[in-house]
């Protein structure tokens, strides 16, 4: 009978802690965000994906009233980041933006620490940044042709920065060079970033790049541009062709970008987080700052769970075969 009651009597105060748990996640749910939120960035920053994390971390922290510190964790494409958030708190201090990696990355290694499908929340699409083919100012080639003429005559001398194993820059890298049958010597580096830098030093040869901020450079002659990603041209530097049009027949990268919590971030707070990157795309200055550099903001309704998970999964489908079809190595 005494051990009846106390049995109960411990029922009861479980039952007791558990309601004020509840209510106590409730109320930090509907608190949030009460300090400063973490916007981890897989590459070194002064890259692409950087400027993009930066340019919208300053309005998603206005919409939430807190601020959103932009946090560097480069090394290993992308992957090390993506693992750190994977097994980071998902309480919404810890938020993420990757690019195409996070679906390339599937197919590029053998193992990953993390499933790009089952490991994160989803809050939504950003912005997709096409590509171009970028030399050393004091390389010996001035267009598309001479450079293949070159390579074919230099062969594993000539270099080529990327950002390692799940970057961008790795995979358009590799698949320009399998398009032409050749192999260089790659040079990997923690994001584009300093890549770039080393380009412009003339350290390195090639680097097949994003136009985040890679236009002013074109455009005043201090790199090489050789042709871009995109089926069209693009209105920023209209004078460089496409690879498509100088015989890469169907040579198409475009960068979409996404952002992601940790698995299990609830939904209020995810609801919260994307409202403020929905606002923060909306920026008049954001709007302009992507447009001068022909980023394209996604529409609306990709700025979501459903569109970023769907996105993604439809990309990992995509990549699969054309990186095996390329033997692209890790
Ligand atoms: C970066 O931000 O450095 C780039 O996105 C890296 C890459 O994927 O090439």
């Amino acid at each position: 009978m005494k051990f009846k009651k106390t049995l109960f009597a411990g029922i009861a105060v479980i039952a007791g802690a558990s309601a004020l748990l509840t209510s106590n996640m409730a109320s930090a749910q509907k608190d949030w965000p009460t300090k400063n939120i973490q916007l981890v960035v897989p590459f070194a920053a002064g890259g692409p994906t950087d400027t993009i994390a930066r340019l919208i971390a300053v309005p998603m922290g206005q919409a939430l009233g807190q601020t959103v510190v932009v946090e560097n964790v480069p090394g290993a494409g992308g992957t090390i980041a993506s693992t750190k958030v994977a097994r980071a708190a998902p309480d919404g201090y810890t938020i993420y933006i990757h690019h195409m990696g996070m679906a390339t990355a599937n197919a590029l290694y053998d193992k990953l620490p993390y499933d790009p499908m089952t490991s994160f929340e989803y809050i939504g699409q950003v912005a997709d940044v096409p590509m171009v083919l970028l030399g050393k100012k004091d390389l010996p080639a001035n267009n598309f042709k001479e450079l293949e003429a070159y390579i074919r005559a230099n062969g594993s001398k000539v270099t080529m920065a990327n950002a390692g194993p799940g970057a961008v820059s790795q995979l358009c890298g590799l698949l320009f060079q399998s398009r032409l049958g050749v192999r260089l010597t790659n040079i990997p580096y923690k994001g584009t970033g300093p890549a770039l830098t080393d380009l412009l030093g003339g350290q390195v040869d090639l680097l097949c790049d994003q136009t985040t901020q890679t236009i002013p450079y074109i455009k005043d002659g201090r790199v090489k541009a050789f042709g871009t990603t995109t089926m069209k041209r693009l209105p920023a530097i209209p004078n460089v062709p496409t690879l498509n049009e100088q015989g890469l027949k169907g040579f198409e990268v475009k960068v979409w970008h996404g952002v992601y919590a940790p698995k299990g971030t609830p939904q209020p707070v995810l609801d919260k987080i994307n409202a403020a990157l929905k606002k923060a795309l909306n920026t008049p200055d954001v709007k302009k700052r992507l447009e001068d550099s022909n980023i394209d903001i996604v529409p609306m309704d990709k700025v979501s769970a459903k569109g970023l998970k769907s996105h993604l999964e439809s990309e990992i489908n995509a990549w699969g075969p054309v990186i095996r079809k390329a033997n692209i190595p890790d």
